[in-house]
């Protein structure tokens, strides 16, 4: 049953200077709600259960979007599983166990593509969830998540808690991570470009065959569709959001070097792991509810590498 959310309810967003909690306080402002919670980590740490009771207690945020993660590349999940277990298992914990306490009205939690099992079959729909071995690579990762999930499943069937979930896939735009070390493809794809464009440098390297195909989305779909969710979705199954549409990395590359570089030349570099070959999501329930995503991949790679520029200037001017 849809609910239109009071333009003037209290609604909290974690991890709100990030990619994805940053697009969601644009939308929110966007959408006329004028009572958006924030907090800095400095102002509440949320691996910290007591300092989260004390700031639920004392904001007492009607609506939550809980976005906040420890989030990294492969390098980083691979160096640092500890971190990425326990820091996403509190960061969940505290958050949920407050906001039902609390009596939050209602609660999205976001999963990830990347926590289905590695070999699922394409596209993935949202029941393959725990149905095979996870990839090896962000495992801790993925577990952490999975129990966030379970545990809005959880609050609900114990609770009456109105706690639901998303699926999101591959997401960019601007406050991205852009660090080479710790970014996904896309930003990793935009910065490499733009090096060699700053160093004059007409061959760009590419990891791998270029065949795997991947599906992305921009975050400012994906914050439309987290506001649409949480006026529009009752379920206590996950969701997936997504555009529904892949391209090859090859394809990928072509349209961050139309927009950052157009005279470079691609070279693939075949010793290099390609990863897994597809990973794309299963979109029919969400279009069933009537949202689709806006942003062709083209234009959003565009504004992305706009902001890139903007936002990174040492970069930008370094040669
Ligand atoms: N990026 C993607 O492609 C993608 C895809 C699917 C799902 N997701 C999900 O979307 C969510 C957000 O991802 P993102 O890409 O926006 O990550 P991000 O850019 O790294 O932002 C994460 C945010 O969480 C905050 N945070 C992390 N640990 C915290 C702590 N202990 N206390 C307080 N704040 C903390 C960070 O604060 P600081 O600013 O202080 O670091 C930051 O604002 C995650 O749950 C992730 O699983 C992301």
């Amino acid at each position: 049953m849809p609910t239109s959310l009071p333009r003037n309810g209290r609604i909290f967003v974690s991890g709100h200077r990030g990619l994805v909690g940053s697009a969601i306080v644009r939308q929110l402002i966007q959408a006329g709600f004028s009572q958006i919670l924030t907090a800095t980590r400095s102002e509440m740490d949320l691996c910290d259960p007591a300092a989260v009771e004390a700031w639920f207690a004392e904001n007492r945020p009607e609506y939550v979007l809980h976005v906040a993660g420890k989030v990294g590349g492969i390098h980083a999940n691979a160096t640092y599983p500890a971190d990425f277990m326990v820091e996403n298992l509190l960061i969940h914990a505290t958050v949920l166990r407050s906001a039902w306490k609390h009596k939050v009205k209602k609660l999205l939690y976001l999963g990830s593509s990347c926590i289905y099992p590695r070999d699922c079959p394409q596209p993935i729909r949202e029941e393959y969830l725990l149905t095979g071995p996870l990839e090896s690579t962000n495992e801790a990762y993925a577990l952490a998540k999975i129990t966030g999930l379970k545990s809005c499943t959880y609050y609900r069937q114990q609770h009456g808690c109105n706690f639901i979930s998303a699926m999101p896939t591959n997401l960019y735009g601007p406050n991205d991570n852009f660090d080479l070390e710790g970014s996904h493809v896309l930003p990793a794809l935009v910065r490499k470009f733009h090096e060699a464009k700053l160093a004059n440098n007409k061959q760009v390297s590419i990891w791998g065959t270029g065949k795997p195909m991947r599906e992305l989305m921009h975050v400012d779909d994906l914050a439309a569709a987290c506001v649409f969710l949480l006026e529009n979705y009752e379920d206590a199954l996950p969701i997936n959001v997504g555009t529904g549409e892949d391209v090859t990395i090859a394809e990928l590359a072509e349209i961050v070097r139309d927009a950052v570089y157009p005279q470079a030349e691609l070279v693939f570099d075949t010793s290099k792991p390609d990863g897994t070959p597809r990973k794309l999501l299963d979109v029919s329930r969400i279009h069933a509810l009537g949202w689709k995503h806006q942003i062709p991949l083209r234009d959003g790679v565009q504004s992305a590498y706009d902001w890139f520029v903007e936002n990174y200037p040492s970069e930008a001017s370094r040669v």
